[in-house]
């Protein structure tokens, strides 16, 4: 366990050192999920500017039995599982319709693992591994884990595909399908394209706490690494690119500075505006989710859309 927590840090630094040299500077949106991140992500699924969370509920709440019935039981893998509502809400349909579950849990943060854990303990008709890890780490696990004939029913919702680029999306939907047999199922909940004032404001909330979750990545660079980032010289801002559809989160450096990490010998210049880049959210259209399925070998089974908060939630069939 040490030695795996040491590897961790390991790859912190080195993925820092290296994403800091690139043009524009960037950093991995998976290292925004410590504790206090997490925490903060929990709070931004129940700001009233941020509909994801609150449009998938609905559209879980109103289809859930009819998903279950589609897969039957048996292993359900999620990719991100955050605090765990939406699987609990799956599990229970699952359960009035008499089903059982094998779960793995797939998350990079310890803290959801364990929140989501604890909420599932109480249904006996589910068993649940955790994996604190990559989606891709933790798919080939759980991929490793099967033995049955049962059905798959893979989880990746919160609009978690919409923090890959395009081609990286279709390369990972491909990938998914790869690892499960026909007759298995994904359920994809992602965000819809719509206008750029509503985006703005879902991700650069006026409480101000999405910028804090952004911002607790210098604090944790600073803590973990021992880098001297100056909080206060750094903004959160987030920004609509109309022609890739996307939502960027940068962390714009307000002054000409340097930042140092002492400890791995890195010394970072940056200017006045200059950003790091620390997370896309792409945005899509429902037959462009349908479509991105059907290239990676997918069949749409059903697709529901809340209209309110533009969410899409797609059954596809391997
Ligand atoms: N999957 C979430 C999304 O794209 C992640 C997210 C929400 C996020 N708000 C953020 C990531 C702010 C970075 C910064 O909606």
């Amino acid at each position: 366990m040490r030695d795996a927590a040491a590897a961790l840090a390991a790859e912190f630094a080195a993925d820092v050192r290296r994403d800091l040299a690139l043009t524009p500077k960037q950093l991995q949106s998976k290292y925004l999920y410590d504790q206090l991140g997490s925490s903060l992500f929990e709070a931004i699924c129940r700001l009233p500017w941020y509909h994801i969370t609150r449009a998938e509920s609905r559209l879980l709440a109103r289809h859930a039995a009819e998903i279950v019935e589609e897969f039957g039981g048996g292993t359900i893998v999620e990719l991100g599982c955050g605090s765990g509502e939406k699987i609990v809400m799956l599990a229970e349909a699952l359960q009035s319709r008499g089903g059982t579950a094998r779960v793995h849990l797939i998350d990079i943060s310890s803290q959801a693992l364990e929140q989501t854990e604890e909420r599932l303990t109480r249904l006996e008709h589910v068993s649940v591994v955790g994996h604190q890890s990559t989606y891709e780490e933790g798919l080939r696990r759980a991929a490793a884990a099967r033995t049955t004939e049962d059905p798959v029913l893979v989880l990746l919702l919160g609009s978690n595909i919409g923090n890959f680029d395009t081609p990286a999306a279709l390369d990972f939907l491909d990938r998914i399908r790869r690892t499960l047999r026909p007759g298995d199922l994904l359920l994809l909940g992602a965000d819809l394209t719509k206008p750029e004032a509503d985006l703005i404001l879902a991700y650069d909330d006026p409480l101000g706490v999405t910028a804090a979750f952004n911002k607790n990545l210098l604090v944790r660079m600073n803590r973990e690494l021992g880098a001297d980032f100056e909080l206060t010289r750094f903004a959160h801002r987030a920004a609509w690119t109309a022609s890739e559809q996307r939502i960027e989160m940068h962390l714009v450096s307000l002054a000409v500075q340097r930042v140092t990490i002492a400890p791995s010998g890195v010394i970072v210049n940056f200017d006045a505006g200059e950003h790091i880049w620390t997370e896309s959210s792409y945005k899509y259209d429902p037959e462009e989710l349908q479509d991105m399925g059907a290239t990676a070998g997918f069949m749409t089974l059903k697709q529901w859309i809340d209209p309110e908060a533009a969410f899409a939630l797609t059954v596809f069939l391997a």
